[in-house]
């Protein structure tokens, strides 16, 4: 087990309180952009996790949603979301979460996701399986797009982008069981992990979306990749995680415009 995983651990939970404590109090919601909302509760969240990392990992870069890239002098860097859902959070929705993801050489390591709502710690650890507070998780077996039951959620700049999913939601609604959209990237990605959900789509991510998250549906026994098929970075900005026997059905689903139209992604 690497020396970081229990710190991640700890570190995700402190801030987990921080959440827990401040929620469903008022807030001081400001707007990054039309829909895209921060609380006082994000930054407050962020400023103690990179307090705990750099003072345990002072070499250590960091990336966090509020804080941007600090550069370190190892080739380790952190990859933060103090809250994953703000939105949900802002309104009372208890869908909301911390991730945590640690890049070592170019690779994500560690990836933890907490709820703090429920308590539930979801956690992995490159090549030694995923679990959920301590217990080994794994994804779901379902083999058939019409038996599945997915997830997604639509980009902050749904108002205008033609990369809006609301083609992708419409063909998947009519091929599967359903469809959800919870509001918080990094759950989303832990209940494929757990095998809640089957599968799971979403474009105009960024890195600590994805990071932490991706990790723990690989190692409970998922794929990921680009939407395009081609293979997954945190960086690029888009995922399809699935319970693995769904993914070729998915790309296909997925890539219906890009094919018909000749367009690409
Ligand atoms: C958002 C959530 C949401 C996803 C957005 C993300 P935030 O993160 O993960 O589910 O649809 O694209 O930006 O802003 O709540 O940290
Ligand atoms: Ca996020
Ligand atoms: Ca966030």
């Amino acid at each position: 087990m690497l020396p970081e995983y229990q710190t991640t651990i700890q570190v995700a939970k402190s801030a987990g309180q921080i959440l827990r404590q401040y929620y469903q109090k008022p807030h001081s919601v400001s707007f990054k952009d039309v829909i895209d909302i921060v609380t006082e509760i994000d930054y407050q969240s962020e400023s103690l996790i990179y307090k705990l990392l750099k003072q345990e990992y002072p070499n250590y870069g960091f990336l966090g949603e509020e804080t941007g890239e600090v550069s370190g002098s190892e080739k380790s860097l952190w990859i933060v979301d103090p809250l994953d859902g703000t939105t949900n959070y802002a309104k009372g929705y208890p869908l909301f979460a911390v991730s945590i993801a640690l890049e070592k050489n170019g690779e994500i390591v560690i990836g933890v996701v907490y709820n703090p709502l429920t308590d539930e710690m979801f956690a992995a650890e490159k090549g030694l399986g995923a679990t959920l507070n301590g217990q080994p998780i794994h994804v779901s077996e379902t083999a058939q797009l019409g038996k599945s039951f997915l997830a997604s959620g639509f980009p902050y700049d749904v108002w205008s982008s033609p990369l809006n999913n609301l083609y992708e939601w419409e063909q998947f609604l009519q091929k599967t069981i359903s469809v959800r959209c919870d509001g918080s990237a990094s759950l989303d990605l832990c209940h494929v992990a757990s095998g809640c959900f089957d599968g799971y789509w979403e474009y105009s991510l960024e890195a600590w979306d994805m990071a932490a998250g991706a990790l723990i549906v690989e190692e409970a026994g998922g794929r990921i990749s680009l939407i395009s098929g081609t293979p997954f970075s945190p960086y690029r900005k888009n995922i399809l995680a699935t319970n693995r026997f769904l993914h070729e059905a998915m790309l296909e689903v997925l890539n219906l415009q890009v094919n018909e139209k000749g367009e690409s992604r």
